[in-house]
C-alpha cells in the first residue's frame, strides 16, 4: 500500500534561525505509517537536514536547474541539491510557471534530470479559475502532464501534485468530489501510459489544505496525500497534518 505523503513548501518563507525554531518545536516527530517532507528554502535547506537526520522526516526542495553546473548564474543544480540531503524535488509549482515563465519544455529538463540524479520529482499541476470556468481543467491538466512526462519510457519514480491555482493561497479549497475528479482523471492518464504499474505513485493535492478539511481530502480514493502551503508553517499545524495522515493510514 502506497504511504500518505504530506509535503510542506515553505515558498519564500523562514530566515535559518526560523527554520530552527520550527524544527525544534515540531521535532521529534514520530510518524511511522505516513510519509513527511519538509521543502524549505534553498538557504536553511543545510540546516533543516541536520535537524532532519534519523527523524523518519525528509528533506525537499523547491525548485532545480537541468545541469549538474556551469555558467547559470542565479541557479542551482542537482548535485548540490544531493549533497545537501534532498530527497524530493518540487518542480513546475504554478508560482514558478506563472511568476518565472517555466514551460513544460523546460519542466521535461527538469524531471529528467531530477529523475537521473535520484532525486523524486514532486510535479505540479493545475489549471486557473478561467481554464475551470471555461470548462478545460482536463485538457490543462493533461498537457502540463504530457509535457513534463514526455520522452519518459520507463516508468519514472515520481509524484504528482494537483494544485488548482484559484485553490493556491486563497483559503478556497477544492471541495473533495473535485479534487477527486481531477486526480481520478490524472491517474487515468498515467494508466494509459504505463499501465496499472503506475498506481504506485502518489497524487498528492495542494490548495488551502489545512487541519480543518484535510482528513476529508485524504478519504478520497485517488488522493495520496497533501503538498501544503500556508499550514506548513506552523509546527503545530504541521504536526497536527502529519497526525491526521498517520491516523488514516492506520485505519
Ligand atoms: P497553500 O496551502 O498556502 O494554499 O499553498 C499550496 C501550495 O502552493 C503548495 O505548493
Amino acid at each position: 500500500m502506497k504511504k500518505i505523503l504530506i509535503a510542506g513548501n515553505w515558498k519564500m518563507n523562514k530566515t535559518l534561525r526560523e527554520t530552527e525554531i520550527f524544527l525544534e518545536a515540531l521535532l521529534p516527530a514520530d510518524f511511522p505509517s505516513i510519509e513527511g517532507v519538509i521543502c524549505p528554502p534553498f538557504t536553511a535547506l543545510g540546516i533543516a537536514n541536520k535537524h532532519l537526520r534519523n527523524s523518519g522526516l525528509s528533506l525537499g526542495a523547491q525548485n532545480m536547474d537541468p545541469h549538474d553546473f556551469g555558467a547559470f548564474t542565479g541557479e542551482v543544480s542537482p548535485l548540490m541539491l544531493q549533497e545537501l540531503g534532498v530527497r524530493y524535488i518540487i518542480l513546475g509549482h504554478s508560482e514558478r510557471r506563472t511568476i518565472f515563465g517555466e514551460s513544460d519544455e523546460c519542466l521535461r529538463l527538469k524531471v529528467k534530470s531530477a529523475i537521473e540524479h535520484r532525486l523524486m520529482p514532486i510535479l505540479c499541476v493545475g489549471e486557473t479559475l478561467e481554464e475551470r470556468e471555461r470548462g478545460i481543467t482536463e485538457k490543462v491538466i493533461q498537457k502540463q502532464l504530457a509535457g513534463a512526462l514526455q520522452g519518459l519510457e520507463v516508468f519514472p519514480p515520481l509524484v504528482i501534485a494537483y494544485e488548482p491555482v484559484w485553490a493556491i493561497g486563497t483559503g478556497k479549497t477544492a471541495t473533495p468530489a473535485e479534487a477527486q475528479q481531477a486526480h481520478a482523471f490524472l491517474r487515468s492518464i498515467l494508466q494509459n501510459l504505463w499501465g496499472t504499474a503506475s498506481d504506485a505513485i502518489r497524487i498528492l493535492y495542494g490548495g488551502s489544505m489545512n487541519t480543518r478539511n484535510a482528513e476529508d481530502l485524504l478519504c478520497q480514493k485517488d488522493i495520496d496525500g497533501g503538498l501544503i502551503g500556508g499550514a506548513s508553517l506552523k509546527a503545530e499545524s504541521f504536526r497536527e497534518l502529519l497526525a491526521i495522515a498517520q491516523q488514516l493510514s492506520q485505519r
